[in-house]
């Protein structure tokens, strides 16, 4: 059975790819390399291209019999959404109908859609249930609001089954070694706190030491990449058990239901690299909630989703192998 991953060289995609192919699937990967990596496609067919390029989704969906989609492709920088919105809009808003509009043309009826806390914006509560009213503070989260109404909407009129999954921080790195964090490395904490341990000439900028939370950092619930992945092809295989033509959406959070603030994480990168992380305190990052932690009961019951790498250990423990491999 063909399942057409976009994003699939990506951090997320990859790891998802991997269980695919080990779980009887075909994954065929579409991803333009901005910034996944092409060493990252090696569980089934590659086509390099965009979501925004209708002629190439119309060859793959003509050619390769799709019978899912798991749609990945995306920009995902907070702190760049706030500097750059129309390029989050363009790619992730336009891209996204491109393709799903693709799907309504070749009748493929499955979606899982690549979603996340960020569109839960600055909200007190937390944990955060997925009943939590969205109200995105910067247009990443946006743009997945966005297309998580178009998938709402589309199933009144196209029998679409969906299940958008919202992810709160995916982190560390495949238990087998063989993949990681490769361009979101440039930005996300993990990967830069152990690169401040690592590296004698970079030090970590903390964004902002003056929330109201115990030590003043922001809180965010971190969730092993395998985990998420995992949840992909669970909630796929529940997907494909529904009955065809008959539209379904349901969205889940994925996380670890367990928050800690950036200083936390650099305390546990110092204690697993045994070397002291160099950082600065430095001023907010626009866009940047307090405190995200997911309450993910439901992808629980639901899926069957039982997050089994997701302590901060073995998130970071993960990453740091994988930086130590990527970085020597
Ligand atoms: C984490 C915390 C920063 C870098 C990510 C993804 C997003 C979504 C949720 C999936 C924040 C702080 C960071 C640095 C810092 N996932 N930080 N110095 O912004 O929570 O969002 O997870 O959809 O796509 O981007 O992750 O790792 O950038 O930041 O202080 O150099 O670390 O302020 O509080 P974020 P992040």
């Amino acid at each position: 059975m063909k399942v057409l991953v976009t994003g699939g060289a990506g951090y997320i995609g990859s790891h998802t790819c991997k269980i695919l192919l080990s779980e009887g699937f075909t994954p065929i990967a579409l991803d333009n390399l901005i910034s996944g990596s092409d060493k990252a496609v090696q569980w089934g067919p590659f086509y390099k291209g965009d979501i925004r390029d209708t002629a190439l989704l119309k060859k793959i969906f003509t050619e390769e019999q799709i019978t899912a989609v798991i749609h990945f492709a995306a920009y995902i920088n907070v702190g760049e959404s706030m500097r750059d919105p129309l390029k989050y809009y363009e790619n992730n808003v336009s891209g996204s109908l491109n393709l799903i509009g693709q799907m309504t043309e070749h009748n493929v009826q499955s979606l899982i859609f690549s979603s996340s806390c960020t569109l839960y914006g600055n909200t007190a509560e937390s944990p955060i249930s997925e009943n939590c009213k969205p109200a995105p503070i910067n247009p990443y989260g946006e743009t997945k609001q966005i297309i998580e109404n178009v998938i709402i909407d589309l199933k009144k009129s196209y029998p679409l089954k969906s299940v958008i999954l919202r992810y709160f921080n995916a982190a560390g790195a495949g238990l087998d070694g063989d993949l990681g964090e490769t361009a979101t490395a440039g930005f996300h904490l993990v990967p830069l706190a152990i690169r401040a341990a690592m590296d004698p000439d970079y030090y970590l900028q903390v964004f902002g030491g003056d929330y109201a939370t115990p030590d003043g950092t922001c809180i965010r619930d971190y969730v092993h990449v395998e985990d998420v992945a995992r949840a992909h092809v669970l909630a796929l295989k529940m997907l494909l058990q529904k009955p065809l033509n008959a539209p379904y959406v349901e969205l889940c959070n994925l996380g670890s239901e367990r928050g800690y603030s950036v200083l936390e994480i650099i305390r546990e990168v110092e204690k697993i690299t045994q070397k002291p992380v160099k950082y600065k305190m430095g001023p907010r990052r626009e866009g940047d909630p307090t405190r995200l932690i997911a309450e993910a009961t439901k992808a629980k019951k639901l899926l069957g989703w039982h997050p089994q790498f997701s302590d901060l250990q073995t998130i970071i423990r993960t990453a740091y192998q994988w930086h130590l491999r990527t970085n020597s």
